[in-house]
This record gives C-alpha cells, structure tokens and sequence, in this order.
C-alpha cells in the first residue's frame, strides 16, 4: 500500500456511517434535543449523499424548524430533498418557508408577502430560482399570505416555470384561496372492493355521505423507507379500521411489509383513492373492504393490531364503535386509538360557532369565505389560532377541520371512563416525544390496573395544546 492509498484507507474507516449517523441522530431527537439531531442528520446526508434514509430522517426533523435568520447550507440541503424521490416533501414546508422569508434572494417575494413595495422585475428575476420553483411545486405553505403572494405573481410576473409550479399548487391545495377552482381529478370508485354490507346506523350513513363527497386528507407524498430488518421479521394480523385514504395505512404497509394487513372504510371514495395510493407505492400486503365499524359480522378473523385512528369520534357513540372493535381483537392483540380532544380544540369550536353564525355552508366558495373571515380577525381571537392547523390549506381539510357534521371531542376522563368500562388498560400516548412519555408513563404510584390517566389529565391541563393533533394511544385487554 502506498502512501496516498494508506491516507485513503484510514480516511474510510473514520468516516461514520449513514446507520451511525441515524441512530445518534435519533437518540438524539427522542431526548428532544431537536438541534443535535438536525446536526447530526445534516451531516450525515453531506457525508452520505446517495443514503435516502437518512434524507428521511433530516426531513422528518426539519418539520419541526422554522429557521430566524438565512441559513445557506440549510437551503441547499432542504433543495436536495426537495429533489429526492420517496420523501413526504410535506415535512419540509415550515423550514423550507422560513428560510424564503429570511433569505436576500427573496427579498421582493418578502416585500410582496409583508404588503410592501415591491418591484416586477426583480420578482420575475427571483422567482426562476430553483429552490423557490421546487417548493411552490410539491409543497403546501401554512400561511395565506403567502397564497396571496403566489396569486400577484401569477397576474404579474408569471414565467412559463412558475405557471407550472403553480398549477401545481392549487391542485394540492384543491385552489381553497381561489374564487373559480379548476376541478379537483376525479377520484374513481373501484368496483373490486368487495362489500361487507353496512349498518343501519344514521350517524353512519351521514359520515358516510361526507367521505363521499369529501375524501380526507388528499395526501401526496410519504416517506418510501427500507423496513427495519427487525420489522421485516413481523407478521402480525394488523387491521385498519377507517382507513379513510390511506396514509398510516400504506406507512404501515412500507415499514411491515411482512404484515397481513385488512383495511375497511364506509365511504367508496376514500378507498379509491387509498388503493390508488397503496397500488402506486407497490404495496402487496393489504386487502381492501367497504364496511362499517358497527356491521363487522362477516369480517371472519381476529387481528393481533387494530388501528383506528380519526374514526370513532365521528360515530354516534365512541364506546360503541370502540367496542364492536375489540370483538375482533385476538385475545393478546393491542389497539392503537386516535380521538380529537375537547382541550386542544378550543380554537376550531371557536372558529366553528362562528362560521355556523355566518351561515356559511361546505361548498367552495364558502369554504373560502370562511377562510377569509378568520384571517380578518383581531390577532388575538382565538379562533385565528386554527391558521395554525395544517388542514387550513386545502379545501378537503379545511371542510373536515371547520365544517364536519359529525365530531365528538373528548376528555381524557371520559377515556379513562371508556377503557375501564371495556375492561381495557392503556398501554401508553406514541405520538409525543419519547422523553415526555418516559416522563409520565412511568409515575403511577396509585395504578394497580393501568388505567389510572389522572398524570396525563393534569399534563394537559398545563399544556393544552399537547394533543393538538389527536390522543393516539395503545391499551389492550386486561389479561387475568
Ligand atoms: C378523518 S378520516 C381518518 C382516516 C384515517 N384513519 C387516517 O388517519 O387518515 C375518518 C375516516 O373514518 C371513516 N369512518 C367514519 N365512520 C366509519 C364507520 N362507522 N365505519 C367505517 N369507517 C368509518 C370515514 O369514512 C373516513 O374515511
């Protein structure tokens, strides 16, 4: 070996590996230090530049940022994911707007979002780069401001590159912020799903007519992830109870794709666009039903997981939908339940009252009105706190945020309640960071059955936008 071989050798064995950067990285971002792990991610895409995982983990960090002052190699790492296939591009919104609001290449796209004097030129000449064209074309941008910008620019320093962008815009955003949408693509109903009939139940059949109409949420782009090998030796019966269009379905069928995985909805449409998706993404492992939650009677089979998440709490009675569930839960099976909760809702029953005060109905132009009516409100109403809410942006999610005839939101009492009536324990909240969980989950001094959720009702009480997502949470039988 000569010398520059051996400099070259040893130059290999110091460098880290994408699997080392991933897991510090990880460790990292479960303690919640969220700019270690930014670091770490960061420097292992630079050093790993072709390793798609690690790309993965640097956007699902990047979710989290909104960066105060311009951050060049941020930008041009957030370019390159942007360019990457088989990433949730959607994870990189808030970082990617931020460092737009902070870098001097943009300053007339500033000047135009802050209401300021702006000159056409300039904005014609900043608007072809490519870091603003690829955002505008894959992402949805929490703030309407910024919708109106893209409106300004469209009338008035439109380039052949931005139209498309743009266009591309308002078919994921369903053009909420416009007066005259373009029609939505048509979303086909897929006669092979086999029916396992439904149920009498009214609520039923008027959640049903607005999944119908209104599939939710019109998802792009996931995360394309390698299955852990520890994942690939699972092969669970997993069950997904409204699996509406198919999100955590196909996040699930990609990470086990070793899983025999069920999925059911009450509306066709969803399902179409779920199977679109799943057959899109190449996924083998799931079987599709139309049924309903209270008429399971010919689903032959117990499941080791059930998933229902954003689904019980749009029936009549959450306990009943709950209940008919576990009938099909293998004996030692686990559940994982998602419902809105009362507390961190505040701001959408706010909002609600005052859209049902307006007269305002789920149509379009309605849908818009609505919008612009919050957006118009003294900074401190609170119902303008739902600007925050990511299904703000797009007419399907503003209409299931603002304008669902069916929600029931709850108290973790009332689960507490719920899970004692059913026999069932909780097994544990899994989508807030691990350090808060560890923190929580472990100090029942006075919890023999594991059901005693007064630590997580007074942490919520202090902290009322925890759930602002939803409770998601595991709990099974209580075993003899
Ligand atoms: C808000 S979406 C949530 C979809 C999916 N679970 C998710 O997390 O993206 C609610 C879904 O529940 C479905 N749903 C509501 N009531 C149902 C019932 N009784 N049986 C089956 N599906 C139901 C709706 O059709 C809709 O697709």
């Amino acid at each position: 070996m000569n010398r520059n071989q051996r400099r070259q050798a040893t130059k290999q064995q110091s460098k880290v590996s994408a699997s080392e950067f991933l897991r510090q990285g990880g460790i990292a971002f479960n303690q919640g230090n969220l700019t270690k792990a930014l670091n770490i991610f960061a420097k292992g895409v630079a050093d790993n530049p072709a390793d798609h995982d690690l790309k993965i983990a640097l956007s699902r960090a990047l979710a989290h940022v909104e960066f105060k002052s311009f951050n060049p190699a941020f930008k041009a790492l957030i370019l390159k994911c942007l360019k990457e296939r088989g990433l949730n591009y959607q994870d990189l919104s808030k970082a990617w707007y931020s460092i737009l609001l902070c870098d001097p290449a943009f300053k007339p796209v500033q000047a135009l979002i802050e209401d300021k004097p702006y000159s056409v030129a300039a904005l014609k000449n900043c608007i072809k780069d490519a870091y603003f064209l690829e955002g505008v074309s894959k992402l949805m941008i929490y703030d309407m401001r910024f919708e109106k910008a893209l409106v300004t620019i469209a009338a008035e320093a439109s380039t052949r590159a931005f139209e498309k962008a743009y266009a591309s815009y308002c078919e994921y955003t369903e053009s909420v912020f416009l007066d005259n949408p373009k029609p939505s693509a048509k979303i086909v109903i897929d006669s092979k799903i086999n029916s396992l009939g439904l149920s009498d139940d009214v609520v039923s059949e008027k959640v049903r007519g607005h999944y119908e109409a209104n599939p939710y949420p019109r998802w792009r782009y996931i995360h394309a992830q390698k299955p852990l090998r520890k994942a690939l030796e699972d092969t669970q019966t997993y069950l997904v109870a409204g699996c509406g269009t198919g999100f955590g379905l196909c996040s699930t069928a990609l990470k086990y794709p070793n899983r025999d995985i069920t999925a059911f909805d009450i509306s066709r449409t969803s399902l179409a666009y779920a199977k679109t998706k799943s057959e899109e993404l190449g996924l083998k492992n799931i079987s599709f039903y139309h049924a309903d939650i209270l008429n399971l009677k010919d689903l032959n089979q117990k499941f080791d997981i059930i998933e229902c998440s954003g689904v019980l709490h749009h029936m009549d009675e959450v306990s009943l939908g709950w209940e008919a569930l576990l009938e099909k839960l293998a004996p030692e099976g686990k559940m994982n339940i998602g419902l809105y909760s009362k507390t961190a809702r505040y701001d959408i029953n706010r909002a609600r009252h005052l859209i049902a005060k307006s007269g305002l109905k789920p149509v379009h132009s309605d849908i818009k009105k609505a919008r612009e009516m919050i957006f118009d409100l003294p900074e401190d109403n609170p119902a303008r706190l739902v600007l925050s809410r990511h299904d703000f942006y797009s007419t399907s999610g503003c209409r299931d945020l603002l304008f669902h005839e069916q929600e029931i939101q709850i108290t973790i009492p009332e689960i507490e309640k719920i899970l004692r009536a059913l026999n069932l324990c909780f097994d544990g909240f899994n989508t807030l960071p691990a350090n808060i969980i560890q923190k929580y989950n472990t100090s029942y001094p006075d919890d023999p059955e594991g059901v005693n959720l007064k630590n997580w009702h007074d942490f919520e009480l202090k902290n009322p936008d925890i759930f602002k997502g939803m409770y998601q949470f595991w709990c099974s039988r209580k075993q003899a």
